[in-house]
């Protein structure tokens, strides 16, 4: 795959495309990543819990073959990135997500829900901001 990425990234491929299709490319990585990456979870769960060893042994190549996915949906745009710089919004809004479990994770226990409510919107408010996202009049 590495390879792929490499003559893909060298390419004039992308620079050529019409830009309707460079519209979707982008839309395409910045929200496939995630439900491939959210399967992972799925399958790792599947291998611990599942009822019978055949259920778990093909789980848990479920897991490996969900994380291939994601990470490809991860490298190939960072290939292109010098090329297009929105297609690094996908990351980011990972590390967003980051970001609001941390904050679940930090909140006084027991947990108040408004509390951390409040928290989220605010730290989401602020990754809109630093990815200039935030222009639109709420
Ligand atoms: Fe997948």
């Amino acid at each position: 795959m590495y390879a792929v990425r490499s003559a893909f990234a060298r390419s004039r491929f992308f620079e050529n495309l019409d830009p309707g299709w460079k519209a979707a490319i982008i839309a395409h990585y910045g929200v496939f990543a995630m439900p491939e990456y959210v399967a992972t979870f799925g399958e790792a769960r599947m291998g611990r819990f599942g009822r019978a060893a055949a259920w778990r042994n093909m789980a848990l190549f479920g897991t490996l073959d969900e994380i291939r996915h994601g990470q490809l949906q991860f490298s190939f745009p960072h290939a292109l990135l010098n090329k297009e710089p929105r297609l690094e919004w996908m990351p980011l809004a990972y590390r967003g997500m980051d970001g609001v479990l941390e904050l679940f994770g930090q909140a006084a226990r027991p947990v108040e829900p408004q509390a951390v409510l409040a928290k989220v919107r605010a730290a989401h408010h602020a990754f809109l901001a630093r990815c200039s996202l935030n222009a639109v009049a709420a």
